[in-house]
């Protein structure tokens, strides 16, 4: 696969999507393809599992074994229908999530052992993992007020993974960051209560050697 694969992950008001879509502007303007999707979602079969896990969209609580099974069929479908055929054509694909998500929220947070979460994870996706990924650290309470602020604003209530307690969200953050000692040369810890402008350039850090060399002629600032 001749791309490049990116995901953004973290806890809830990390600055996850602010900061993928700047990264995706940015390298469009440099003439890359990039192709962005957020987890769950990204495909209209994955938005409608969405709404099912964010709001108990099907008039039930749905089970902790549904939930992780849906995340599953979620990522199968995106892997399958978007992000395979992008790479595939050299494209940079930059998503909001994926299958670390799945071992932080639901191997961590929600107790499923570990290594059998890793194991769906590895079926769902047919193998493919990411080839940078920027973990989103911030401190729980800080991501709560954010959350907090960010929905009165647009006036949203909170979804059901807000809405869970404390403890849980910081059993995923624990989880983030043993997945990231675990593959250090996968995941980027990136500071994100830092100044917006140093979380940038943090990222941008991380990604511009690994970009691609076909578009590296197309680099205005390689003159
Ligand atoms: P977000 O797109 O606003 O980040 O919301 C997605 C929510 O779903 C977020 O609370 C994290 C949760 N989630 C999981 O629990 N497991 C997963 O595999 C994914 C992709 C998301």
């Amino acid at each position: 696969m001749s791309g490049l694969f990116v995901t953004f992950e973290g806890p809830e008001g990390s600055g996850k999507s602010t900061h993928a879509n700047e990264l995706s502007d940015r390298l469009r303007g440099m003439g890359f393809e990039v192709m962005r999707a957020r987890e769950p979602g990204g495909t209209p079969t994955g938005e409608a599992i969405r709404e099912i896990l964010q709001h108990d969209a099907a008039g039930e609580p749905v089970t902790r074994e549904t939930e992780l099974l849906l995340f599953a069929a979620s990522r199968a479908q995106l892997v399958q229908n978007v992000i395979k055929p992008a790479l595939s054509r050299g494209a940079i694909v930059i998503c909001d999530r994926f299958a670390d998500s799945t071992t932080a929220y639901q191997g961590y947070g929600r107790n499923f052992d570990v290594e059998r979460v890793l194991n769906l994870n590895e079926w769902a996706t047919d193998g493919l993992a990411p080839d940078a990924t920027l973990l989103m650290d911030l401190d729980v309470g800080v991501g709560f007020e954010r959350i907090h602020k960010r929905n009165q604003e647009l006036g949203q209530i909170e979804d059901r993974f807000e809405r869970e307690e404390r403890a849980f969200h910081e059993r995923v953050r624990e989880g983030y960051l043993a997945l990231a000692q675990r593959w250090p040369e996968r995941f980027h810890i990136i500071q994100s209560d830092a100044p917006v402008e140093n979380v940038s350039a943090a990222i941008w850090n991380v990604i511009d050697p690994l970009l691609p060399d076909a578009a590296c002629e197309r680099r205005p600032d390689e003159g």
